[in-house]
């Protein structure tokens, strides 16, 4: 079992309702390949971690990484686990800026990544939530 993730930018930023879609699909594809995972996005960043069999992490990256609505995927951690940090979500969400108030992303993803036992990883998504409360 392996755990990725990554940071990436939107070619443009994606409204409400095309990434409710993204994420229903996401989310889809995700349950059927034994994946789960966080996608947090503040302005036109995204920050995503999948985790699950070492296939489908790597397959399932290969196609995100070919998808046209973003671009500049840089890997931030590539690991070998023994579990998951997020097996609660097929695929878990969190948005700064506009949609939620900006204060509270950095609550709600330190919330939502306070179990998680690597402090690297934990600090990459604190670290992400700081710098996009209100982008
Ligand atoms: C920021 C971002 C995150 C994504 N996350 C996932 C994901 O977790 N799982 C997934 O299957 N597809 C994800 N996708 C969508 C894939 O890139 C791709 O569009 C989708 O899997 C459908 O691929 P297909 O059109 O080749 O069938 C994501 C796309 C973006 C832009």
């Amino acid at each position: 079992m392996k755990r990725l993730l990554y940071i990436s930018t939107a070619r443009s930023i994606l409204d409400a309702s095309e990434l409710e879609e993204l994420l229903s699909k996401s989310r889809a594809a995700n349950t059927k390949a034994d994946l789960t995972g966080l996608l947090v996005v503040g302005g036109r960043r995204f920050l995503q971690v999948l985790e699950g069999p070492d296939e489908a992490v790597i397959r399932t990256y290969e196609r995100i990484k070919s998808d046209p609505r973003h671009f500049a995927l840089v890997k931030l951690h590539d690991k070998a686990v023994e579990g998951r940090a997020f097996g609660s979500w097929s695929m878990g969400y969190e948005q700064g800026g506009e949609a939620a108030a900006s204060a509270s992303l950095a609550d709600q993803v330190n919330a939502m990544v306070a179990s998680i036992a690597d402090p690297t990883l934990r600090a990459y998504f604190i670290g992400f939530a700081e710098t996009h409360a209100g982008t």
